[in-house]
């Protein structure tokens, strides 16, 4: 089968021929029709992740229709149009993974190829308010926010939540689940533009995080949040907690501008603040997140289709620029 390959840290991505994967035990083929990128992906091409770096199909997102399966597997598989939960071998404390954890892509061979194998305990029917494209767009994004937002911040229906960089296809995830939870939503972006099309997808502000004490503003305006959603970090986490109402919660599962370096204390111990880390969720979470994302008719937002697994470059290349309003996805031919 053809599939991308990263060969080595900063390399380009290849087209290869592999060996097509047969099915294990347990295990169903998916012959993959589009998958979508994560930054975790270009993370990984730029040696900014933990694990192996080359030598690897990328790609924890994908919807594709099984074409075999395994021993132990139901039969009745064969020829759906599955997603696959790429939160692997979570184990038994739903709090935080042990030690077995994996997302899909690293170092497991991923989504970026024309069939994967995967353990059926991951494989779902694909939501039918969904087109192929919107579904295989979801799973990552779709397990990070939910958890984070539900079981991490635990938000609730009439409080006041900020998403910041709302261009990510996380971001805009969270931004309609906490609308369809009852939340006010508020936005940053470092574009005007991402933030009036948030404005049109509900949100009712939005403040730009390039300019000077932008926070004073969105406390000012606001009265504060009772919980900021954060997956940038770096220098402005800081600014972020001016923002967050006494007794209110953060909570981030990025890094995308590095480390916190600047948090001062009493700023949230003397405000009783929560300050959570959260990733990917668990496989209960996983389906609490597909019932709820059905229940609502939530669509992921699609920023772009890249029309072949050979444009994986080009796609990479878009993401790292960051001018993408939602989701950047792969035709899988
Ligand atoms: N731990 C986990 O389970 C998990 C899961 C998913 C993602 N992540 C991490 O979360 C981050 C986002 O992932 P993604 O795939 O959604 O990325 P993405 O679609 O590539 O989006 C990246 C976004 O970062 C925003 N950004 C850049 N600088 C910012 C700043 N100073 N303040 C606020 N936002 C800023 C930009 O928003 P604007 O364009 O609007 O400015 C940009 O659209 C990555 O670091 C990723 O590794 C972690």
């Amino acid at each position: 089968m053809k599939a991308t390959f990263l060969t080595d840290t900063n390399a380009p991505l290849i087209i290869k021929e592999v060996e097509t994967p047969v099915p294990a035990d347990n295990q169903v083929l998916i012959k993959l029709a589009y998958s979508s990128l994560n930054h975790r992906d270009v993370w990984i091409q730029k040696g900014q992740y933990a694990g192996p770096r080359a030598g690897l199909i990328l790609g924890s997102d994908g919807l594709g229709t099984v074409v075999g399966t395994g021993r132990n597997v139901d039969q009745t598989w064969e020829g759906k149009t599955v997603i696959i939960n790429p939160s692997h071998d979570w184990g038994e404390n739903p709090a935080a993974f042990g030690e077995q954890f994996k997302i899909l892509g690293n170092p497991e061979p991923g989504t970026f190829a024309e069939y994967i194998a995967v353990d059926v305990q991951y494989v779902h029917e694909k939501p039918t308010h969904l087109t192929d494209i919107e579904a295989s767009a979801l799973p990552l994004a779709g397990i990070t926010t939910y958890r984070a937002l539900f079981t991490r911040a635990a938000l609730k229906a009439g409080e006041q939540i900020l998403i910041t960089g709302i261009g990510a296809g996380t971001a805009l995830l969270a931004l309609q689940y906490a609308i369809a939870a009852g939340a006010s939503v508020y936005v940053t972006s470092g574009s005007e533009e991402k933030i009036e099309k948030a404005k049109a997808l509900g949100a009712i502000d939005g403040f730009n995080y390039k300019e000077a004490n932008w926070f004073l503003k969105a406390k000012e305006r606001t009265g504060g949040f009772d919980v900021v959603l954060d997956s940038a970090s770096g220098k402005g986490f800081g600014d972020l907690i001016e923002t967050a109402k006494p007794g209110g919660r953060i909570v981030f599962f990025g890094g995308t501008n590095g480390p916190i370096g600047n948090i001062i204390p009493n700023k949230v111990y003397w405000r009783n603040l929560s300050i959570l880390g959260t990733t990917m969720g668990t496989l209960q979470e996983f389906k609490d997140m597909l019932a709820f994302t059905a229940k609502h008719h939530i669509k992921p937002i699609i920023d772009k289709v890249y029309p072949t697994l050979s444009d994986a470059q080009q796609a990479f290349d878009y993401m790292h620029e960051g001018r993408q309003f939602g989701k950047i996805v792969l035709t899988n031919v």
